[in-house]
């Protein structure tokens, strides 16, 4: 009996003089693992007498009941104190990081090609008035753009615009020439939503008015323009077309991945439009330009579906870096 006394006076010293973790688990196999001193003991209890075991194995078994709950709370102490220190050679946790969704990277390397050169950035509702949309820009009242199946019509008179073309209207109202801007933004249509449709998408419009700007002028600032953002080898082409606001109208295609693509409408301001906002068209001229960022940025890194854009796909979101 004195000895177990000792022995559980002996442990609890030793247990005071514990420092960290591992020594306590030591400490613990030690005593009370499988091979353990109170472990052995209480093993060889059957060696004993009825009396002798009643008595030590009571003894034993308060020992090994105190010593748990020392070591528990020893524990408790020491997970406390470990917590405020620090192990500078420990392995860092790898940081998560956002990253600019693929539109607006697009968008912000188009806009930096654009002030580059002089552009500046216009802005304009979402909410359009029809005159801004469509009759200002001489898209006729039998135009199937006005359709009620393209556009989504609100109260009053009001629409959901269906391109980013007002901004023009409204920047030549507001400014004499020389005009050179660009106008990012959303735009509505009643599409419904598929592998290459979206009734919510972006586009930016490009306006530059001054005296003599010529067809030549706009070619030029094309072709820098699409140099810049895909590679300065790019092979274009320029294929006529039509818009209600253009005379002549282009579209601007580029070679890539063997097949000529779309990229960009373009032409010089219709005397109309031009009129329609008090310029006089007999001194002065424009060349405008609109392109749809979703498209841009689906060719530029090979994406296929518009939907992935709208998802925020985590493992989508991060596979478009730098650019
Ligand atoms: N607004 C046209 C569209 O949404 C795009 C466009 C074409 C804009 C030619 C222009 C332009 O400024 O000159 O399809």
């Amino acid at each position: 009996m004195h000895n177990l006394e000792e022995i559980k006076l002996k442990a609890l010293e030793e247990l005071e003089r514990i420092k960290n973790l591992n020594d306590l688990n030591e400490f613990k196999i030690k005593y009370l693992g499988k091979k353990g001193i109170i472990t052995e003991m209480i093993k060889n209890l059957k060696t004993l007498t009825l009396e002798e075991r009643r008595i030590f194995g009571a003894k034993l078994n308060e020992i090994k009941d105190f010593l748990e709950e020392k070591i528990e709370k020893k524990k408790e102490e020491l997970i406390d104190l470990e917590g405020d220190f620090y192990d500078i050679s420990l392995l860092g946790y790898k940081r998560e990081f956002g990253n600019i969704h693929p539109i607006t990277r697009v968008f912000n390397e188009i806009i930096d090609i654009f002030l580059s050169m002089g552009f500046s950035i216009e802005d304009g509702p979402e909410i359009e008035e029809d005159w801004y949309n469509f009759t200002a820009l001489n898209i006729p009242k039998y135009h199937p753009a006005r359709d009620m199946q393209d556009t989504f019509y609100l109260e009053n008179n009001k629409l959901l615009r269906t391109h980013t073309s007002p901004i023009q209207i409204r920047t030549m109202e507001k400014n004499n020439p020389p005009i050179r801007i660009i106008a990012p933004g959303r735009v509505f249509r009643r599409d419904e939503l598929d592998a290459t449709h979206s009734p919510v998408f972006h586009q930016l419009e490009g306006l530059y008015v001054d005296k003599n700007v010529s067809l030549s002028d706009l070619k030029g600032t094309i072709e820098i323009f699409i140099h810049k953002l895909f590679s300065k080898d790019i092979e274009i082409k320029f294929r006529p077309s039509y818009f209600p606001f253009t005379e002549p109208s282009l579209e601007v295609l580029i070679y890539k991945d063997n097949k000529w693509l779309e990229i960009l409408g373009a032409g010089m301001v219709h005397p109309k439009v031009l009129k329609n906002c008090n310029i006089n068209p007999e001194i002065y001229s424009g060349f405008a330009f609109g392109l749809g960022i979703e498209r841009i940025t689906m060719i530029k890194y090979n994406i296929n579906d518009i939907r992935l854009f709208y998802e925020n796909d985590i493992k989508f979101l991060k596979q478009i870096k730098g650019g």
